[in-house]
């Protein structure tokens, strides 16, 4: 028995996608400093213990000089991290391109843009070109620091080329692949230039997961109707080899949010959002309002308040909804597909209808730039300023406007403070993968048991529609209809709406998502090889 060099402690995962959870930024020749994004993958990851994630991916950044990358391979090490170098051309073409301009809104259900949708043109062509170079780039890298054993887990829309690639490398690889956002009807699928391309390379994958039945039920149609292959429950066969597909709903580190509600930094800003959205003219009628919006009687009130309550009740019996100001809000990134002038057209067309509710409720809109260099969505930030402008124009007055939209992010404390001092939140996206904001709001939500409205087209509607008020995101009126029974929603009913949701939130974790994603890889691999051996 010959003991080898190197016993993993745990089996490595390496996890592929277009960008590392890091934002590089570079300070001298050599020198970079790392800041990591602790978005829902990382932490989903951190969770699957018996695995020894690596990340390979774009840093995001350009680095055209070798002492650059040496220096930010370095740096990235220490995190686990090894990047892929795409130079500025491939981004344009590949991420700006064929990524973010052709397959992201078809995926979407906004179709094609009007100059691509001839296979014959020069700018797709170059495009899908540049998508399968940097496809091969990736695998490249991914081949470098590949050891016999490695799960691959390649993600997103970004690199439906890679299965193939790596297969090629080495066939024995166990490759799996998930789609974070919506796989689309193969009515959709099959308008795309390069439809059949693309699904044979992610077919060479062992396992391919999505985050709904449905888009794996439009992955094996657009497979048994564009490739001709056959559709089995288990996924799609093809000349006895099987690619199993399989929904596996992605879920957030809901702990991570319950317990920032407890850090100090994080009550100091509910504190001053009260004080600046929710406290307005409150002191004269705390106690009433309370009983309005929570329905409860004054009997369940603690001792200390109920005299106060009593009296407020008998003396100004119907004044508390109208005094007391409600908080709604929207998170998305400044996305088409998110639904963010739609979602604010409904937000004045209620205005327009319920004068009453005029400087009594406000609407903060965080819209997160996002691919800042597709013209499409610098259209899009252009057209939602005006919008905002205009209602705010229209219903605004000297102390107050309706409509409070910021272009940028916020940190994390920050975001989880405005989640918990929200009455509605508003996820309205015309398509969306899952939409995790959905879930982070209901995590945040223990005090307040807020009212969740989402679309019926985010991912989300299948695990939160029971306790969400669901909407169709194009019907305008529909929506407004919908602020309003939100805002006059009963306690009990927003209690039992938000607790049925909780519940899902906190047991559909993102680690355990991953888990089951991982552990099923593994499985499916070994099958295959049972299945071969017979
Ligand atoms: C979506 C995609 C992700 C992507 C994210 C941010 O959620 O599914 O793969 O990373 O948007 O977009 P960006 O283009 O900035 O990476």
């Amino acid at each position: 028995w010959e003991r080898p060099d190197r016993i993993p402690l745990r089996q490595r995962l390496l996890v592929v996608a277009n960008r590392l959870p890091v934002s590089a930024v570079r300070r001298g020749e050599e020198s970079w400093s790392l800041e990591i994004s602790a978005g829902g993958l990382v932490s989903a990851l951190l969770g699957v213990k018996e695995f020894e994630a690596r990340w390979i991916g774009w840093a995001g950044v350009n680095v055209p000089d070798e002492a650059g990358q040496r220096a930010l391979t370095k740096a990235l090490a220490e995190k686990r991290c090894i990047p892929v170098f795409l130079d500025e051309d491939i981004v344009h073409q590949y991420y700006n391109g064929y990524c973010n301009n052709i397959l992201w809104p078809l995926f979407h259900y906004l179709g094609l843009p009007q100059e691509d949708r001839l296979a014959t043109t020069r700018s797709f062509q170059s495009q899908f070109a540049a998508y399968k170079k940097a496809n091969q780039m990736f695998a490249d890298v991914v081949n470098q620091h590949y050891e016999e054993g490695d799960v691959v887990w390649c993600h997103d829309y970004h690199l439906m080329f890679l299965p193939k690639c790596l297969k090629e490398y080495n066939s024995k690889m166990k490759v799996g692949w998930f789609l974070h956002t919506p796989f689309p009807s193969s009515e959709i699928h099959r308008t795309l230039p390069s439809r059949s391309e693309l699904l044979r390379a992610v077919l060479a994958a062992d396992l391919v997961g999505f985050h709904t039945y449905d888009y794996a039920r439009h992955f094996v149609s657009a497979c048994t109707r564009i490739l001709g292959l056959e559709g089995t429950p288990e996924g799609v066969e093809d000349q006895g080899r099987l690619t199993r597909v399989a929904a596996f709903p992605i879920g957030i580190d809901s702990d991570r949010f319950i317990r920032a509600l407890e850090v100090p930094q994080v009550q100091e800003h509910i504190r001053e959002l009260k004080e600046r959205f929710a406290g307005r003219k409150v002191d004269t009628v705390l106690l009433a309002s309370i009983l309005v919006n929570f329905s409860c009687s004054i009997d369940k009130l603690p001792k200390v308040n109920q005299t106060h309550a009593k009296r407020c009740a008998v003396v100004r019996p119907r004044v508390h909804m109208a005094w007391w100001y409600r908080v709604m809000l929207g998170v998305d990134r400044l996305d088409m597909i998110k639904g963010i002038p739609q979602k604010i057209l409904a937000f004045e067309k209620f205005l327009e209808e319920n004068s009453s509710w005029r400087d009594k409720v406000v609407l903060l809109q965080i819209a997160v730039p996002t691919r800042t260099d597709v013209p499409e969505y610098q259209k899009l930030t252009s057209q939602v300023h005006e919008i905002v402008g205009r209602i705010n124009g229209r219903f605004g007055t000297l102390t107050a406007v309706p409509i409070h939209h910021l272009d940028r992010s916020l940190d994390f404390h920050a975001l989880c403070a405005l989640y918990a001092v929200t009455d509605v939140a508003l996820v309205t996206s015309l398509r969306d993968g899952m939409n995790l904001v959905s879930y982070e709001f209901v995590a945040c939500q223990d005090s307040k048991k807020g009212v969740l409205i989402l679309s019926e087209f985010a991912g989300a509607a299948q695990s939160l529609g029971a306790g969400a008020i669901l909407v169709n995101p194009w019907n305008i009126t529909e929506v407004a209809a919908s602020i309003g029974q939100a805002l006059n929603m009963s306690a009990e009913e927003r209690e039992k709406r938000h607790w049925h949701n909780f519940v899902h939130v906190t047991t559909h974790t993102a680690q355990e998502w991953a888990e089951t994603f991982v552990s099923e890889l593994n499985d499916t691999v070994v099958e295959a090889q049972l299945r071969i051996r017979q």
